[in-house]
């Protein structure tokens, strides 16, 4: 679904459908795995509409179980998820769906993920971004940055497997302060064509950070926090989180790689205090260290939506402190021979590659991918003493932009190659790492 027009075309015709709209959105897939997953849409409350899903070949039928809670609606409209199971890895399946008088509005085949074959895994890749900001109508349209438009087109012709949404996927500019503000403004982020171009393409997987939480730096103290990770997870079919609470941190696979999706709102603690500030919590840190022990992935990509690692931050510089100091967590990664980490994280509105050298063990790299479609933030040219010094050179860039995270290559010999695109989707730096130099 990458063609512009044929979208907008789709966009106007489910809305202007003669008996009443059918559905308000192109169908989104999210969690998936070997035998499962998971399709997002938002539909007209009161159900005008059906849906089959059939294995392909077969043609058999399978039983979904339709996720939707009238809460979360806004002005009737209202996200669904679709969970299936049971299903075939590596299969193919199609998803229909019918008005009530049944006519046939959209159809679209979606698969399994395919079981990874150790001795000869898949190239693929994955684009990351972070910090999308797109007006939705009234007031809200003058904080658009319409420099970044083509950046939309540019994502929507990548061809890459899946894509990370890395935080502030939307912006809540005053919205935070009531339930129905935040409603309003999910529906009228995917109502807008080109979050239904993106979204209707590939596989979704996202973290949030605070401007779908709350306010601008907003923590664990911000009182509607749980109001926000209900409609936080209404509107993205992702993994179910790790933690009964409404904390929103999960991981998934995907080929010879294994996705840890970190939490950097619910249960942080920002404070310029030394030893109350917190990002990551001891609940989620004691569950990411357990995973990353029992993790035989080649490559852990660790992703959260702050900075983990910026030695010239102003504040703490230390996104660990409270729960447990960076200098432990790095203790435990190197005694543990944890190999093939990489860290991912968006938020301060440039992009940047960070190498953090560590003494008797291999470099750690974090990826900063910053920002989509949010005012730029050319602060690290102004003042270049305030740059990481754990900077790569050549990789800070302070236009929009996103990454793309390509895996290839043989088993013991796979190459992660990063690179980072603009607007136009040109690449304007690249870096590779071998397997063998994360170890
Ligand atoms: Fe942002």
């Amino acid at each position: 679904m990458k063609n512009w027009s044929l979208l907008l075309m789709l966009h106007c015709w489910l809305l202007s459908y003669a008996k009443g709209p059918v559905v308000y959105s192109v169908p989104m897939q999210g969690h998936t795995t070997y035998t499962g997953m998971s399709l997002w849409l938002m539909v007209p409350q009161g159900s005008n509409y059906t849906y089959s899903l059939l294995a392909s070949g077969t043609g058999s039928p399978i039983a979904g179980e339709a996720d939707m809670s009238p809460e979360n609606c806004w002005h009737k409209m209202c996200p669904v998820t679709l969970h299936f199971s049971g299903l075939t890895p590596g299969s193919g399946y199609r998803l229909s769906i019918y008005s009530r008088e049944d006519s046939l509005v959209f159809s679209r085949k979606y698969h399994t993920l395919q079981t990874p074959d150790p001795n000869l895994p898949a190239n693929f890749s994955v684009i990351a971004g972070s910090c999308f900001l797109r007006g939705t109508g009234g007031l809200t349209e003058l904080v658009d940055n319409h420099a970044a438009d083509p950046i939309y087109k540019s994502l929507m012709a990548d061809t890459s497997d899946l894509m990370l949404w890395l935080g502030d996927n939307l912006y809540y500019l005053y919205e935070y302060r009531a339930e129905r503000g935040m409603l309003r403004k999910n529906v009228e982020t995917r109502l807008l064509p080109e979050m239904q171009g993106l979204l209707g393409d590939k596989m979704h997987f996202s973290i949030w950070d605070d401007h779908e939480f709350g306010p601008n730096d907003s923590d664990g103290s911000f009182p509607k926090k749980d109001i926000s990770a209900r409609i936080f997870r209404a509107f993205w079919p992702n993994p179910p989180a790790a933690e009964e609470n409404n904390t929103n941190y999960y991981k998934f696979a995907y080929e010879d790689a294994e996705f840890f999706m970190l939490d950097d709102r619910y249960l942080s603690k920002r404070s310029p205090t030394p030893g109350i500030h917190s990002i990551i919590d001891s609940l989620q840190m004691s569950w990411l260290k357990e995973d990353l022990l029992h993790s035989t992935a080649t490559f852990k990509v660790l992703c959260l939506g702050s900075q983990w690692f910026h030695d010239k931050r102003q504040g703490s510089k230390d996104i660990f402190q409270g729960s447990e100091g960076s200098e432990a967590f790095l203790q435990f990664i190197k005694n543990e021979h944890i190999s093939g980490l990489l860290l991912i994280s968006g938020d301060v509105h440039y992009g940047m590659l960070q190498e953090i050298p560590r003494e008797g063990t291999y470099p750690l790299h974090e990826l900063t991918s910053s920002a989509v479609s949010s005012w730029p933030n050319d602060g690290p040219l102004k003042s270049p003493g305030s740059v990481s010094s754990y900077l790569v050179p050549g990789t800070l860039y302070t236009g929009n932009n996103y990454s793309v995270l390509g895996f290839s290559g043989n088993p013991g010999k796979r190459l992660l190659t990063i690179r980072t695109y603009n607007v136009d989707g040109i690449v304007v730096w690249e870096h590779s790492i071998r397997e063998d130099e994360l170890k």
